[in-house]
């Protein structure tokens, strides 16, 4: 597994797994395991459940998170892996989007505890809905799960003037007849023709079947 020596502070491998340094020590968000470390609390990011940690135990080598930014999280659910996010970026901001009024209900609670989490209820599709509660950001995160994954990362970054994304590609969200290697080529190739350089694209196999993350720049 790669760990940026940038995050070194923030993100670390034990065991073969991800962990992060928890900004709410005694906490769990999800049932996580914590562990003490150098006297600081960490909890273990499941590579079963969320999937950027699938990605960095899968090798994943692009990792352009610096503990300042501000992250636009498109499709946060009740915050699992948006909290991991809110860990490694202390010093930053985590916006995170969802339009389930279920899910939204629990990532309240969890943005409650942590004073880097702002909860925002809205649509990813469309942006301009959205944006006077968000502004610029360094990088968007997107984990929506439904057609058209390419093309609404894109038309966020865009919005919010992001160098950076992450694009959490569901093969089976686009076409499940399709063979997933097709649906990431089609993605990247949808990347590319708006301007976008596709730096990594990992699948998550054997963690996450059918899925891959694609990190993306300007
Ligand atoms: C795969 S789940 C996300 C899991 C979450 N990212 C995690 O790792 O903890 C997809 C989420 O996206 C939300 N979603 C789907 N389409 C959306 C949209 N257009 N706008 C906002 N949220 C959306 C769903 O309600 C769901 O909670």
């Amino acid at each position: 597994m790669r760990i940026p020596a940038e995050l070194s502070d923030r993100l670390m491998e034990a065991n073969g797994r991800p962990y992060t340094l928890s900004i709410d020590p005694g906490h769990k968000v999800y049932g996580e395991k914590l562990m003490m470390r150098g006297g600081k609390e960490w909890r273990e990011w499941s590579v079963s459940r969320s999937k950027p940690a699938a990605y960095l135990a899968a090798g994943g080598s692009s990792f352009p998170l610096r503990r300042d930014n501000s992250l636009l999280y498109l499709g946060a659910a009740s915050g699992t892996t948006a909290s991991h996010f809110s860990d490694i970026l202390d010093q930053g901001a985590v916006h995170c989007l969802e339009f389930s009024p279920r899910s939204f209900r629990d990532l309240v609670r969890v943005c409650g505890r942590r004073g880097n989490m702002i909860p925002i209820m809205g649509d990813a599709t469309r942006p301009e809905s959205f944006a006077f509660a968000v502004g610029d950001v360094d990088i968007v995160y997107q984990d929506v799960a439904q057609k058209g994954q390419a093309t609404i990362l894109a038309d966020n970054m865009d919005a919010f003037n992001a160098d950076l994304g992450m694009l959490a590609v569901k093969a089976r969200s686009e076409d499940v007849t399709a063979l997933p290697r097709d649906v990431f080529i089609a993605a990247r190739d949808l990347l590319k023709s708006r301007g976008f350089k596709v730096m990594e694209c990992r699948p998550l196999d054997p963690h996450e079947k059918d899925h891959a993350i694609m990190v993306v720049g300007r």
